[in-house]
Formats: C-alpha cells, structure tokens, sequence
C-alpha cells in the first residue's frame, strides 16, 4: 500500500426528498449510490469519509436521514470514521439531529456545527462557514479563537482543516461572490500551524490554491460541476460528477480529484503487470 492514510472528500451531495432531481435534472441520490459502489468495490482502504457540505440540497430532514443510510454501512464495511460538515444549502436544525444525533429541539441555528477528531493520528478539524439563509462563508471570532486554542498543541501527523466555503478568490464572479468573507483572518490563524492542507467544497469544480503557505483544495462536486470556461457573461452548470481522495503518502499530503461520471474503459489491466512492464524498461535504458 503507498498511502499511510486515505481521506475520501465526498462533497456537495445535494440530496433532495426522496424522488426530487436537482435543477430539474441532477439525480444525486443516483450519483452518491455509484460513488459509494465504486467505493466498496475497490476494497482500498480508507481512513476517513468527508462529506464537506451541501450534503442536502434544502435542509430536508428526510434526505439527510437517506444520505446517513447509504453512506454509514459503506464507512461500516471500509473500517472508515465520517465527519459530516455544514455547506450554505444545509439546516443547522435537520443537519444536527438527523446527521449528528443531537437531541431534537436542542439544536440553536444560531450556533455553529465545529468539530475536531483525530483519525490515525491527522487531526480534522471542521468549521461550519455557513451563515443560516445566506449563501456566502463566513467564520465568526468565536470560531476563530476556537480554532487558534485547538490549533495550539501540534498533532501527531499534522492537521487537515474542512471548510466548505473556499477562502481563496475565483476567476468566476459567480464562485467569488460566494467565497468565504475576510480570509485574512483566517490566514492569519493558520500561518505557522501544523495545518498541512484546507479541504473545500461549494464551487462545484475542481481547483487548487495557497492560503498562508497552506494548500488549499476545492473537490469536484458530487450533484454537477460548474463550467469554469463558459462563454463570457454566461453562468452554467453542467452535468458530470466525482470526488477526492487526499493521501498521506510519507510526508506528503495530496489531493487526487476522481472522475465518477460514466466512462468507457480504455484499459483495464492487471497492476503487477503493468508495474512489470516499467521496471523492464527503466532496467534496460539505465
Ligand atoms: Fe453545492
Ligand atoms: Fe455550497
């Protein structure tokens, strides 16, 4: 096995009640049951499942209560923990019962959902940048000085921060107006820490940046993915799909973007083969 440690990044869901398609047209639940087959069928292991946010499309409780029942026996049958994390188009109340047990009627939608674990040793820390009716990432000073008082005791092998809302600027104005507000305070929290990578959602596409030295990953979507390249003046989603798996291999921390929409093969061959194949070629031209 190359990877020391494997998080899968299942993000932007979008789950409706039960037989509604997104925009008219996006059968998610179709989506998230082939990513999860593709999981289980490639028997790898995973540490960790992610679902970095908009993991319902409109706060129902009923598709939160579905999306729990087909990703927990996937996570049960991988040995993987799963962190669920707040995106603008969920409910702090639905999301905080139905996905996190907590108490009905204890939940306040003034309040954040953080969290922290420790999964083989990573540290994953996850704020929720969501505004309750707002679509923009927003993190309050309460949640910074959490972050900055977690922060303050390295972790055994570093710390991966999940955020949906990006905090990095986009070359679309669609996906800037809905960054995450005031990034520099975040930048801020985060220079000097043992944070090693910012995992995001919410673009719908996929793409990598810096904040504070830090890398910073936006995983495609698993409802539809966002055109970065539209016609001028044009905004459109387009159908297609996939996910991330970031990786501990080593010291390095990366992040793979895997394409789950419907393909042909191209080949389909046996990994010692093909590893074979190689070292008989580097042998003969060293
Ligand atoms: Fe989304
Ligand atoms: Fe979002």
């Amino acid at each position: 096995m190359m990877s020391d440690l494997t998080i899968v990044q299942l993000t932007d869901t979008h789950l409706r009640p039960a037989g509604e398609l997104v925009h008219g047209v996006v059968d998610t639940d179709a989506n998230l049951a082939r990513v999860l087959t593709q999981l289980r069928a490639a028997g790898q292991h995973v540490d960790a499942l992610v679902l970095s946010g908009d993991l319902s499309d409109n706060g129902s409780p009923e598709a939160y209560r579905r999306l729990r029942a087909a990703v927990e026996p996937v996570a049960a049958e991988l040995g993987a923990e799963i962190v669920y994390v707040m995106g603008n188009h969920d409910e702090r109340v639905g999301f905080g019962e139905q996905l996190l047990d907590l108490a009905p009627g204890s939940v306040d939608p003034a309040l954040p959902h953080d969290s922290c674990v420790e999964i083989a040793g990573l540290r994953v820390i996850a704020l929720d940048s969501t505004t309750p009716l707002r679509h923009e990432g927003r993190l309050e000073l309460e949640q910074l000085a959490w972050l900055t008082e977690r922060l303050r005791v390295p972790a055994p092998r570093g710390t991966l921060l999940v955020l949906h809302h990006p905090p990095i600027p986009s070359p679309m104005a669609t996906t800037d107006f809905l960054k995450l507000e005031d990034a520099e305070r975040l930048a801020d929290v985060l220079a000097g820490s043992d944070v090693r990578m910012i995992l995001c959602g919410h673009n719908h596409l996929t793409a990598a940046a810096a904040v504070a030295g830090i890398p910073v990953w936006i995983g495609p979507a698993l409802s539809y993915r966002i055109d970065p390249m539209a016609p001028v003046g044009r905004h459109r989603g387009l159908a297609g799909f996939g996910y991330s798996r970031i990786d501990l291999v080593g010291d390095t921390m990366l992040a793979t973007a895997i394409e789950a929409t419907p393909a042909a093969a191209v080949y389909d061959r046996p990994e010692a083969e093909v590893l074979e194949q190689l070292a008989a070629i580097a042998a003969r031209t060293r």
